[in-house]
């Protein structure tokens, strides 16, 4: 661990000092980031790091910190650590992290300004609320492409920590699936998947989706409903976990009850998943990964009989978007949706997303070492399913079927996938599961 890290920080330390010399700085500041509160109150809302410090440090509860990168030498974390007896601060600093840095502690969030003057010209990352006084983000947009364009690769030390966000939430989705099939209500499911992974709200990557029956087809279902439904046909959770400041991000849809059409559907689902993971190859186009997928997709609903049309149709009157109405995945790393996923270069040139797939989050080339997330869906959606009631194909879609699967919700199956300079991808979510077995 300690050697990975310290080859992970060597190379953010070089890429650091090629993006001040390419963007004219002499040294960067970024901010970790401040807590925000709610309008007229003193509760704050969850604190939310600034992902370039969790780049370097796997410290997530540390508003008011600051580091500052000089070339040549040594990076100085500027540790806030106030003296609050209504909060529990930040522990002192210890860990694998810590020889690497010079480190200064300030009791008093103010007291970082001192620290990050005088460097010259100095590039500044972070919110606007985090300014002190004298050192204003002025956020560089050539220095953030610099920088966020190569985050898309991920060194062995962000692997590993991804490796264990996988199987720290694979841990969860097995609790949350022998809870469904007990029985359980949408909150008793994720407080079982919160117990099995060891984190509390607070530790998540994002709100947690867990829906029964009809909810499988809520896209970001928000909401877990207390009461149990008086059947349970279905369900669909896309949960991760979160290790050093790194994300995983996986669903899964499982049935209860043995309805026959909508476990045909559950099984070719998976079957498609699994080929667009293999799909992820150094030098693939991932929208070409995305435009597969719509292919298999209106193959599954032409065979199963849910459209009566060819699936070449399907996709040219755009019925598969009916039913599939996002990205087939985005970038994973330090936030759920990392950043960068259309970026063409690191000039801030932008990749475009394919006419007619605005939901696209990753328009990229795939490379050795970008993770992805690979999550196919087929869904019925009301609303979208009445555009298409109302369109000229209504008349090849077999709507009695639909209303027989309308109370299942939908399926989706989502994997984090690391793609390898040859050969076939990494499936970290996969071998996570394998590993529980
Ligand atoms: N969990 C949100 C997503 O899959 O993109
Ligand atoms: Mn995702
Ligand atoms: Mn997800």
């Amino acid at each position: 661990m300690n050697t990975l890290y310290a080859q992970h920080i060597a190379q953010l330390q070089q890429r650091t000092e090629n993006a001040l010399s390419r963007s004219g700085f002499d040294a960067l500041a970024i901010a970790s980031g401040i807590e925000k509160f709610a309008f007229l109150d003193d509760r704050p809302y969850l604190f939310q790091p600034n992902p370039h410090f969790k780049h370097w440090l796997p410290l997530t509860q540390h508003p008011n910190s600051w580091l500052l990168i000089r070339p040549g030498r040594k990076p100085l974390l500027v540790y806030y650590q106030p003296d609050d007896y209504w909060h529990v601060p930040p522990s002192p600093p210890s860990g694998y992290w810590v020889g690497h840095f010079e480190i200064a502690i300030i009791s008093d969030a103010a007291e970082a300004a001192a620290h990050l003057q005088g460097h010259g010209r100095l590039a500044i990352i972070g919110e606007a609320d985090a300014a002190l006084a004298g050192v204003t983000p002025n956020n560089p947009e050539q220095l953030l492409h610099l920088l966020q364009y190569p985050r898309a690769f991920k060194s062995e030390y962000e692997l590993e920590q991804m490796r264990a966000a996988s199987r720290c939430a694979a841990k969860g989705h097995l609790a949350a699936r022998d809870a469904f099939m007990a029985g359980a209500s949408e909150l008793e499911i994720h407080r079982a998947y919160l117990a099995a992974t060891g984190h509390t709200d607070r530790d998540l990557p994002y709100t947690n989706i867990v829906g029964l029956n009809e909810h499988c087809a809520v896209l970001h279902y928000q909401y877990q409903d207390a009461m149990a439904p008086s059947q349970s046909r279905s369900f669909l959770i896309d949960a991760g976990a979160q290790v050093n400041g790194y994300a995983s991000d996986i669903t899964r849809t499982w049935s209860r009850g043995g309805h026959e059409e909508f476990e045909a559907l559950l099984a070719a689902m998976e079957s498609s998943q699994l080929a667009l993971v293999d799909e992820v190859r150094a030098g693939t186009d991932y929208r070409d990964i995305h435009l597969s997928t719509h292919r298999r997709l209106a193959a599954i609903l032409s065979e199963q009989g849910v459209v009566k049309m060819s699936a070449e149709a399907i996709v040219a009157e755009g019925v598969s978007s009916i039913f599939m109405p996002h990205g087939i995945g985005h970038l994973l790393g330090l936030q759920v949706h990392d950043i960068g996923g259309f970026m063409a270069d690191d000039t801030g040139a932008v990749s475009p997303k394919p006419e007619g797939h605005r939901y696209l989050r990753l328009t990229r080339k795939l490379e050795a070492g970008m993770v992805v997330t690979i999550e196919p869906g087929l869904y019925f959606i009301p609303t979208l399913l009445k555009q298409l009631r109302a369109s000229k194909n209504a008349a090849a879609v077999d709507w009695a079927k639909v209303d027989r699967l309308l109370p299942y919700g939908g399926v989706r199956i989502e994997d984090d996938v690391a793609c390898r300079a040859e050969g076939a991808p990494e499936n970290m979510t996969r071998d996570a599961f394998a590993a529980l077995r």
